[in-house]
């Protein structure tokens, strides 16, 4: 997991430091599955989903760097609050 959270000042400027984006276009990574990022970021590189931004990313990454970025944004706790309505 280490290795994931050095490779993570990477994703940061778009993805946030503590996986909560700044950027709009940007989604949350904290928190989410680790099935989940490790596929989207496969579909990255196999063109099964497109980014202009993410594709480029992805294809820079390594299976293991992947497996190390999942675990680690997987690993973020995340409190939500459900608006009152
Ligand atoms: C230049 C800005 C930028 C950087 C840097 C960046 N991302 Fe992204 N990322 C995006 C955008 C924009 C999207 C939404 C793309 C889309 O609509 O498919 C995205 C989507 C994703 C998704 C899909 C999330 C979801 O909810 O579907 C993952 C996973 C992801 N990025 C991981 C990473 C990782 C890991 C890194 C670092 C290695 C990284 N990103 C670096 C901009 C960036």
């Amino acid at each position: 997991m280490a290795s994931g959270k050095a490779l993570s000042a990477q994703c940061s400027a778009c993805h946030g430091k503590n996986g909560l984006s700044k950027d709009p276009e940007a989604p949350n990574l904290a928190g989410l599955s680790a099935l989940y990022i490790e596929k989207s970021l496969v579909d990255y590189q196999k063109g099964a989903r497109h980014d202009r931004r993410m594709s480029i990313i992805a294809k820079g990454l390594t299976k293991p760097q992947i497996k190390d970025l999942a675990s680690w944004y997987a690993a973020f706790e995340v409190s939500v609050k459900v608006p009152e309505i």
